[in-house]
């Protein structure tokens, strides 16, 4: 009774929490939208300067909210079953995917169009970087999980490197942003930007907000008491790796 009643706590904190770092998710892509449409003339893709806006929404959608939001799953949807629960993250980064193609493609295309060089700054560098990982990590998460062929005992292996990766290049692409916001505020406001400029206000606080996002999606993703338990099945499963491979115990396996 009482492990129940500390369990409803644990869960309400949770609730909390998420409804917290969804806030902050929306709030980052709203204030990039009002950013640049505000004091950058807004969006379009006519390769005039309105098409570079659409690289920053995107990335800050794609590669920040959706991301984040794709590996909430498994911290909110909580009562969904496993294969539910892997499709639902696999479609989330498969629409963030298509987001940052496009946002990726609207810089390369314009840069492109105005002979801009491409690849020159280290934003660029981290960035591309970031995205060949993304494809990677997806195509990788695909094969080991979804791929019904795969063994349990492979799967088991590949598991940490899966959220090593995932949640480091959640945490690299907010990193990325912060670096491609301050470009942003130093070619365009150059002189103005250390007068407290209200845009530099705005952009300073996206950055801000964007670091929150991650800190909570981090803090929730790591606490254990959120974790989901193993299935019994799978307990069954990882007890028979385990006692072939090395003869330990699987109570320290967590649901993949
Ligand atoms: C994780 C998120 C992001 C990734 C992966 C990313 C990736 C990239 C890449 C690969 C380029 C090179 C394009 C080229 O060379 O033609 C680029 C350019 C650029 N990005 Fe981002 N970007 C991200 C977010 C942002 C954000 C949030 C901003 C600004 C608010 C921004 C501002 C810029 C600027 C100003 C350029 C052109 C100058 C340059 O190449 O550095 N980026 N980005």
């Amino acid at each position: 009774m009482e492990t129940n009643s500390v369990e409803g706590c644990h869960i309400g904190r949770l609730r909390w929490l998420v409804a917290g770092s969804q806030i902050l998710g929306l709030a980052s892509v709203i204030m990039t939208g009002v950013w640049l449409g505000h004091y950058h003339g807004g969006f379009a893709w006519d390769r005039t300067p309105h098409q570079f806006n659409v690289h920053p929404l995107c990335m800050v959608l794609g590669m920040v909210f959706l991301y984040g939001d794709a590996i909430l799953v498994y911290r909110t949807l909580r009562n969904e079953g496993k294969t539910t629960l892997k499709v639902l993250h696999a479609v989330i980064h498969l629409i963030a995917l298509v987001v940052v193609i496009v946002g990726i493609a609207a810089v390369f295309d314009l840069h492109i169009a105005k002979k801009v060089p491409n690849l020159y700054s280290l934003h660029s560098w981290c960035g591309l970087s970031i995205i060949i990982l993304f494809c990677l990590q997806w195509v990788m998460g695909l094969a080991f999980f979804l791929f019904p062929g795969v063994t349990y005992s492979l799967r088991t292996i590949y598991y940490p490197y899966h959220v090593f990766f995932g949640l480091a290049l959640f945490i690299l692409s907010i990193g990325t942003c912060l670096t491609g916001i301050t470009e942003v505020l130093l070619t365009s406001i150059r002189d103005t930007y250390s007068k407290f400029d209200p845009q530099g206000i705005l952009a300073n606080a996206l950055g801000l907000v964007l670091v929150c996002f991650g800190l909570l999606v981090g803090y929730i993703l790591t606490r254990s008491e959120w974790k989901l338990p193993v299935s019994s099945e799978e307990e069954a499963l990882s007890l028979h790796f385990k006692t072939l491979t090395e003869g330990g115990s699987p109570s320290s396996l967590r649901r993949q």
